[in-house]
């Protein structure tokens, strides 16, 4: 990146002298605008945030605890937000993340630890003891639920996260930056020293770099996962992979009362052509392939068709824009990484803005993108195995499909080959 200059003495004479009429505030500084300074008054922070997913909420939080202050601006309500049903494996560094920083009280509570997982192919099943292998866990706990958290604990603390606050552009990227947004049927803008995308794949953030910086690797896969969330007690403590010739299906949990499911579809499957009798059916073919085994069953709570793909954009930066979770990078959900890896870049991304905001040092936000991708690639190509390994690939090739017996077998079998899927899905420490 072009390096942010130094928070210089006139830098910060600057800031005291926008913090006195209540329009900024300076390194140490809590957020200074409210929702009604930003009618009234140019609203400025350090760090821009846009998008309330994990990545930007718990980048603003691990700044707050930094004295660094921020604005999060969101396209959705805090409502639809809090309830979008994602994700639910959080790898053991996420929850050390999650409890270091204050956030651990109720995902120690509800969050439940797993210490293995099933895969169950060709009538057998077979257990990965995951924390026999590495001495590591993850917890069952769902995305909506840390988003719910980390809202809490920035509205708790005075943050600012404007939600129904749709971003349309950037500006200023090279010295000054600028998120243009709506809110409240007025155009607005945020001033900052640096903006941070986490708003998504769909979000503004990476179409703000000019064409030809980025590079894209990306694969798309001839198959979705068909979710549901069902009022079913759990039939089983651990999660379980299943691989059948009709395709993949995982069981999956929410709490002692609700299961979370889901199946291999075709990728142009149509939700309506799945009642709910259908799914219960497919997923007992899939699943009731072992003895004494059977499933629960219960009203279907929530359902939908989710598109698997593999994607990277690199560099994560350009210029004062820094890229996190899923705005530049995307993994197929059958290695449990995409939230994890959000919250890693941010975690990243928090101790980058806080030695650049107590020293002026650029060390940390010029490897960001270097450091990240370590881990965004690691996750990338676990994703992509447990993926290639677990789904029915293509229907006219037998081989193929012996390949990933054997995969499967050996992977159940060797000692070494399951601590190496173990370490990956508990989350490396080190890449
Ligand atoms: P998001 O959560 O997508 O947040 C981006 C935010 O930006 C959104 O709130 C969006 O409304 C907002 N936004 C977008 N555009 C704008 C704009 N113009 N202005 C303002 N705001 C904007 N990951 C795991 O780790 N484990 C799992 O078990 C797992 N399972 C999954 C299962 C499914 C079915 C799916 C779909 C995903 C799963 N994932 C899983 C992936 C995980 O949900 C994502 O990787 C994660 O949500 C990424 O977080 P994020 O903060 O980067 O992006
Ligand atoms: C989930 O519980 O939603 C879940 C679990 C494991 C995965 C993906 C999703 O690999």
């Amino acid at each position: 990146m072009a390096s942010p200059s130094r928070p210089s003495t006139e830098w910060k004479a600057a800031a005291a002298a926008r913090d006195a009429i209540g329009q900024a505030d300076a390194p140490g500084d809590e957020i200074a605008p409210t929702i009604a300074s930003v009618k009234e008054a140019r609203m400025r922070t350090q760090v821009g945030i846009v998008g309330a997913g994990p990545a930007g909420l718990m980048l603003s939080h691990l700044l707050h605890r930094q004295g660094i202050s921020s604005v999060v601006i969101e396209s959705r309500s805090r409502e639809y937000v809090e309830h979008r049903l994602r994700a639910g494996v959080l790898e053991q560094g996420s929850v050390d993340l999650l409890r270091e920083t204050g956030l651990g009280a109720r995902l120690d509570r509800e969050g439940m630890r797993h210490e293995g997982i099933e895969l169950r192919f060709d009538g057998e099943s077979h257990r990965v003891p995951m924390t026999e292998l590495t001495g590591r866990a993850i917890t069952v706990y769902g995305q909506q639920e840390v988003v719910k958290d980390l809202i809490a604990a920035r509205l708790d603390a005075g943050g600012t996260i404007l939600f129904e606050a749709p971003a349309e552009r950037l500006s200023g990227l090279d010295s000054a930056p600028v998120i243009h947004f709506r809110h409240q049927g007025r155009e607005e803008e945020l001033h900052c020293d640096f903006v941070v995308g986490c708003d998504g794949y769909h979000g503004i953030s990476r179409p703000a770099v000019p064409d030809g910086v980025l590079t894209t690797y990306e694969r798309t896969y001839p198959f979705a996962w068909l979710g549901v969330l069902a009022a079913a007690p759990p039939a089983v403590d651990e999660l379980i992979y299943a691989h059948h010739e009709r395709g993949f299906a995982l069981y999956s949990m929410r709490s002692p009362q609700i299961s979370r499911l889901y199946l291999q579809v075709p990728a142009d499957e149509d939700i309506a052509d799945w009642p709910d009798e259908r799914i219960w059916a497919e997923l007992r073919t899939r699943l009731e392939t072992v003895p004494n085994w059977t499933l629960n069953e219960g009203p279907i709570l929530e359902k939908g068709i989710t598109p698997l793909r593999s994607l990277v954009v690199e560099p994560m930066q350009w210029q004062r824009l820094y890229l996190a979770g899923d705005a530049v990078h995307i993994v197929p959900p059958t290695g449990a990484k995409g939230m994890n890896l959000a919250l890693a870049d941010v975690a990243l991304l928090g101790d980058a803005f806080a030695a650049w905001y107590a020293d002026g040092s650029t060390e940390l936000l010029d490897g960001y993108s270097r450091t990240a991708l370590r881990r965004v690639w690691r996750a990338q190509q676990f994703s992509w195995w447990m993926t290639s390994m677990l789904h029915r690939l293509n229907a006219d090739d037998p081989y193929e499909a012996k390949l990933q017996s054997a995969t499967l077998r050996y992977v159940s079998t060797s000692r070494s080959y399951a601590t190496s899927l173990a370490e990956n899905y508990v989350g490396l420490p080190q890449v």
